[in-house]
């Protein structure tokens, strides 16, 4: 759908200056205001300006280009944010869903810069991350174990800091995927649907969102990746309103190159470019060239129907992110062999490690049960918590495997996936631990153990009897039961379950003899608990997402309290699977009539009650939250609509900061620890927005008594709405209500400022 003959108007009005042919989204001095790309832009013409159509041609297509001044290397993609992909003597790091649930915009930070460090010195251009979406649309989603949160602010926050990471460290962050590709089924294609015959269609599914939820939930956090730096955009494998992604000039063209005002280039995911003239033309910068062909692009040029200015577009993006981050300084290592003993990982196992116990969120822990005092004896049961049969460095992939994965779960699969040099297992630091306090473990590393089995170690129990090896007999005896769970899905495969029959009857047996049953779940997306957790003899559960290569030592900090808690859910975990919105689209058609109505912001309209809300997580201190203040509560002197340039990230002044909120945090417990305390915002019933929304969060590392205070800064944007028929972010009139807590189900304070 070509969309400039009703939009030519509007991007009249927004733009500084008129662009002579704003339908191709061209990069021009006079269009989108360039700002800190200005200098790239002027070395990226000139190179181009210096070649004709078959260089371009082979720059655009990934090819070197020969040239007076010698040969420009083709730049090289790889993935990914959990870690060079494919390499050895790399690190890997914990996927972005366990980031995300630091809410520690500091960690989110250095992970990335460590990521983005061994990309560059392995001879990386472009990176094929950070990952924001698919976003969370369903928890059914198999790849969601790749990404932040469907809340956008969140996953904004975590995927705008992350590039800047990338950017700062010289690498080109590659942000995926653009956009709305919130399934693995039918992504290649579709069951066109209709009773009785389905027929399958070549193309993928179609995603059909309002503009409103594409613009408050999918294309939010875009605006902070492209606002820090972005210099490449990884267009999906779905359709957007029946029109694939990477041709799609609503998607490329209005949205992200006019509306945010991109300056990067657009490339696809694998395969995702059909046809030669539908993506040259619709906004895709980058592609094969047995598409994009001398002969097939020479005939577009010489018929019309691309223009000269629109190739020399395509191949100035390409270079845009190439000189934003400096990468023709003559520092970056021409590219590494997979296997060469290149040596990038310095110290960021340390990192790893911090950051996984960072990620671990405490859900329910019964009477102090963790930490963990030296106990006595200790069985410690499940798959999960040893290494699998072989590995580490080996390539998963949940295409017809999973549910659950027979070894630890540390990484994830397809593009998700970390190269391990080492795996640190549950069961090994708990090994190294237990020599130092002197407890005995025993171990059933088995989900679905029967004691029936023989030749399997036997024991003794109380007063000298003998015991056989089965849950129950080690679950009796010992002071502390610890049972391991995970959940793997993955690239091309969308999840099948949310809980584990399997795995949920080895919790309830060894519950059912042990009195401290301690739950450690890694899991790559919801996995739900309401099978035991009321069960008063599980005392205490663990949960995260996939750790990287350190996970076992983070699980250990944070059960012996040598790491105090501070993770929190990054989505809503609910009692029951049907307690969820959205289920896996089976149809060629797949119509969002959710509309913004996802996660959190579903179940409170619902009044729907979850069994962790959003946000949730507990910590061995306690905190406690006084003094909101805010620091204009009458915004009188803003206007309805943005009045800045259209600059890259869209219109300057949805960035200022219009109001200030502070609070007064209290650690009233008698361990240091870490607290995030969350602002959510309602708006004024005019706007039409769920009942509250994320809009601010800040982690504090707090020691016993201390007090500090923590301020949120709100900007223009995150007090505005999509104003549907002005085609603008716009603030509401009335009264804005602010709430500051612990969870988005815990809120302590409460204020208000009026516009
Ligand atoms: C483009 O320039 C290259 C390098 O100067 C040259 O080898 C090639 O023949 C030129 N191609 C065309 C079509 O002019
Ligand atoms: C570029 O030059 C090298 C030799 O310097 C040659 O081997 C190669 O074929 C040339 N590539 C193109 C696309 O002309
Ligand atoms: C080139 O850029 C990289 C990455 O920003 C930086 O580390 C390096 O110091 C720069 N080199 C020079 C010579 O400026
Ligand atoms: C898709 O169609 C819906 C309904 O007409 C419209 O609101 C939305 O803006 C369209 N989105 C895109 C990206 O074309
Ligand atoms: C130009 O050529 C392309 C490719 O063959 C074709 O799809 C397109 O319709 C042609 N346009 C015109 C105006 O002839
Ligand atoms: C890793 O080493 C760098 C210096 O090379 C240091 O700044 C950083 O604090 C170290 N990180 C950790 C987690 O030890
Ligand atoms: C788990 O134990 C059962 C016997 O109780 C056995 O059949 C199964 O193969 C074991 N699984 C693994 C992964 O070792
Ligand atoms: C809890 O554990 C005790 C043994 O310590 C057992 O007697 C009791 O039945 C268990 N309760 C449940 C609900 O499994
Ligand atoms: C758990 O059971 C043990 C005996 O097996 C008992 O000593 C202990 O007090 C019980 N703990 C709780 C919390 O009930
Ligand atoms: C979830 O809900 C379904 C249908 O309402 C019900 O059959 C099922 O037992 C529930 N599951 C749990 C774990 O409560
Ligand atoms: C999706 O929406 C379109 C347009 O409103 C409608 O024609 C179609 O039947 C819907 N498809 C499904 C699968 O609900």
């Amino acid at each position: 759908m070509r969309w400039h003959a009703l939009a030519t108007l509007t991007l009249l009005q927004w733009a500084t200056a008129t662009p002579s042919s704003p339908s191709e989204g061209l990069l021009k001095k006079d269009g989108v205001s360039l700002g800190s790309w200005q200098e790239a832009y002027a070395k990226a013409s000139s190179f181009v300006s210096k070649l004709n159509n078959s260089q371009k041609l082979s720059l655009i297509t990934g090819n070197n280009v020969n040239n007076t001044g010698g040969t420009f290397e083709a730049l090289t993609f790889e993935d990914g944010s959990q870690g060079v992909e494919y390499y050895y003597y790399v690190s890997a790091f914990s996927q972005a869903s366990a980031l995300a649930m630091t809410w520690d915009k500091d960690a989110f930070y250095a992970q990335a810069k460590a990521v983005a460090t061994e990309h560059y010195l392995k001879g990386v251009h472009i990176v094929n991350g950070p990952t924001s979406q698919p976003l969370g649309r369903t928890v059914w989603s198999g790849r969601l174990g790749e990404t932040f949160s469907p809340d956008p602010y969140l996953n904004g926050i975590a995927f705008g800091v992350s590039v800047k990471a990338y950017t700062d460290t010289g690498v080109v962050a590659g942000g995926k995927h653009f956009l709305l590709n919130e399934q693995e089924t039918n992504r290649l294609s579709a069951s066109t649907g209709g009773s009785g015959g389905s027929t399958s269609s070549a193309a993928p599914y179609s995603s059909n969102a309002d503009d409103k939820a594409l613009h408050e939930l999918y294309l939010w956090p875009f605006y902070d990746a492209v606002k820090n730096g972005m210099g490449a955009v990884m267009c999906a494998m779905n359709e957007v309103n029946n029109t694939l992604s990477c041709e799609n000039s609503e998607l490329l063209l209005k949205r992200l190159k006019t509306e945010l005002g991109y300056p990067g280039m657009v490339y696809p995911d694998v395969d995702a470019q059909s046809t030669a003239k539908g993506s040259a033309i619709n906004g895709l910068d980058y592609g094969s060239s047995r598409i994009w062909s001398d002969s097939a692009v020479n005939e577009l040029l010489s018929n019309g129907t691309l223009t000269q200015a629109r190739l020399n577009d395509m191949a100035i993006r390409n270079l845009m992110g190439y000189y934003y981050v400096h990468l023709d300084n003559g520092t970056h290592p021409s590219v590494a062999d997979r296997d060469a003993f290149v040596d990038v990982r310095a110290n960021h196992s340390r990192l790893i490690r911090a950051n996984g116990g960072k990620s671990v969120i405490l859900l329910k822990n019964t009477d102090n049960a963790l930490p963990l005092k030296r106990p006595h004896t200790m069985s410690v049961f499940g798959s999960h918590a040893r290494a699998a049969i072989a590995g580490p460095n080996v390539e998963f992939t949940v295409q017809g495997s999973g549910p659950t994965y027979n070894g630890h779960l540390a990484t994830g699969t397809g593009s998700g996936e970390g190269s391990m040099s080492y795996l640190i297992d549950p069961h090994a630091a708990l090994t190294r631990k237990a020599s130092e306090d002197g407890t005995m473990i025993r171990w059933i590393l088995n989900d679905t153990y029967s004691s029936s089995a023989t030749g399997l170690p036997s024991g003794i129990g109380d007063a000298g009897t003998f015991i056989s090896a089965s849950y129950s007999a080690y679950a009796e005896y010992s002071d502390v039961c610890l049972v391991f769970l995970n959940a793997l899905a993955g690239e091309g495969a969308d999840r099948t379950e949310l809980y584990n029959d399997d795995q949920d009857t080895m919790v309830s047996t060894v519950a059912s003899s042990c009195n401290n049953t301690v739950v450690i779940i890694n899991t790559v997306g919801a996995r739900l608990v309401d099978q035991w957790i009321e069960n008063e003899n599980v005392t205490a559960v663990l949960y995260s997402s996939l750790l990287g290569q350190e996970s076992g030592n983070s699980i250990v900090d944070i059960l012996y309290g040598d790491t105090n808690p501070s993770g929190r859910l990054t989505y809503t975990l609910a009692k029951n699977e049907s307690d969820y919105p959205v289920g896996i689209c089976e149809t060629k058609q797949c119509n969002f009539t959710e509309g913004v109505y996802i996660d959190y912001r579903y179940f409170d309209a619902y009044n729907i009650t979850p069994r962790y809300p959003f946000g949730h997580g507990l910590s061995y201190t306690t905190f406690s939250y006084s003094s909101l203040s805010v620091s204009s509560s009458t915004l009188s002197f803003l206007s309805t609509y943005p009045t800045g340039s259209l600059s890259v990230g869209g219109y300057t002044d949805l960035w200022d900061t219009v109001t200030t909120i502070s609070a007064t945090i209290t650690n009233t417990g008698s361990v240091s620890g870490a607290e995030v305390a969350q602002l959510y915002l309602t708006y004024p019933s005019s706007a039409k927005q769920p009942i509250k929304q994320l809009r601010g969060f800040e982690r504090i590392d707090l020691s016993p008594g201390e007090q500090k205070t923590v301020s949120f800064s709100l900007r223009r944007r995150d007090i505005s709405y999509w104003d549907v028929a002005a085609q603008k972010w716009a603030v509401a009139r009335g009264t804005y209500i602010v709430r500051v807590g612990t969870s988005s189900r815990d809120l302590k304070l409460v204020g208000s400022f009026v516009v």
